[in-house]
């Protein structure tokens, strides 16, 4: 197997290569003036199983355009196998018609990706693994919560109370449960699909003098982060965390999130960033080694 670090991912890519052993398969990218994205292999892929790694987080389009360009550089030039590791999948929350008239965003870039020479995908902690079934090639998610609950508890935050914001993410929570310790619940969120809007309710919940560590698959806007964190202080928690594995942090978010009483936002470098404390390179390796044909 090869791995072939993209340019969206080229750090997680040559950490998860240096993990298996295998070599990374050097790759000369540039953008034309005009905007296009070019590609060349510079390693041979002749007759190999070839493991593409590549996020898909803003600048969405230009980092899905990459990831066909170089799958099909890889087919091109003989790779036998192509997965596609892409740590966050762009597109995956417009997994079905909401409003009438609306395309299945998700489902087209799965299409796009196959005629473009991907094999099968792996991607962590998609908004909802049922999409994935829809796919023309095996695809997976793998989860990267209970490393997040690690990191917090290497830090002495065991027996923290796992908060998800809504029922739709409580699996998060529980799963972190299993690693903290203590006790998980979940918030009651509504999106306005015209407005975008978020409305949260409050619950009871048993936070009461705990700190609290409140687990999302990704952080867009922060709303969601910021609205449950006041939340928790409402409710009387000592301190509040937010963990999550797609950090994506979008305009002034950060700062957001930070205003409503989080003490730390801890993210993955599923999406680089300042918060990318934690390495999906042990995972994503991990799951290579396990999954390798031959
Ligand atoms: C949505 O259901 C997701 O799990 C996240 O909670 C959401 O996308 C976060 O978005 P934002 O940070 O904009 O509230």
């Amino acid at each position: 197997m090869k791995i072939i670090p993209g340019p969206a991912s080229k750090q997680l890519g040559e950490k998860v290569a240096k993990f298996l052993g295998v070599e990374a398969v050097p790759l000369v990218f540039k953008t034309y003036p005009d905007g296009e994205s070019y590609v060349r292999l510079e390693g041979t892929v002749q007759n190999e199983e070839v493991a593409i790694v590549q996020t898909t987080s803003p600048p969405q389009d230009t980092r899905l355009i990459q990831l066909a360009l170089i799958a099909d550089a890889a087919k091109r030039h003989g790779a036998e196998k192509i997965t596609a590791v892409v740590p966050y999948l762009a597109y995956a929350r417009q997994d079905k018609v909401f409003l009438q008239g609306e395309a299945i965003s998700i489902e087209t870039v799965a299409r796009m990706l196959k005629v473009a020479g991907v094999d099968s995908l792996i991607t962590v902690n998609v908004h909802q693994a049922k999409v994935l079934a829809k796919f023309p090639f095996p695809a997976k998610t793998i989860s990267a919560i209970p490393l997040l609950a690690e990191h917090f508890k290497q830090k002495g935050f065991e027996k923290a109370f796992a908060l998800a914001p809504d029922d739709g993410a409580l699996w998060l929570a529980e799963e972190a449960k299993t690693v903290l310790g203590d006790e998980c619940g979940c918030l009651e969120k509504h999106r306005d699909l015209y407005t975008g809007q978020i409305t949260m309710k409050k619950k009871t919940l048993n936070v009461y003098g705990k700190t609290v560590i409140i687990f999302d698959d990704l952080i867009s806007t922060g709303d969601t982060i910021a609205s449950a964190a006041k939340i928790m202080r409402e409710l009387g928690a000592d301190k509040v965390y937010a963990a999550c594995v797609h950090p994506l942090l979008i305009g002034d978010a950060e700062k957001r999130i930070l205003e409503s009483g989080v003490e730390e936002i801890v993210g993955t470098d599923s999406v680089p960033s300042h918060v990318s404390k934690v390495s999906l390179a042990p995972l994503i390796s991990k799951f290579l080694k396990e999954h390798k044909s031959g």
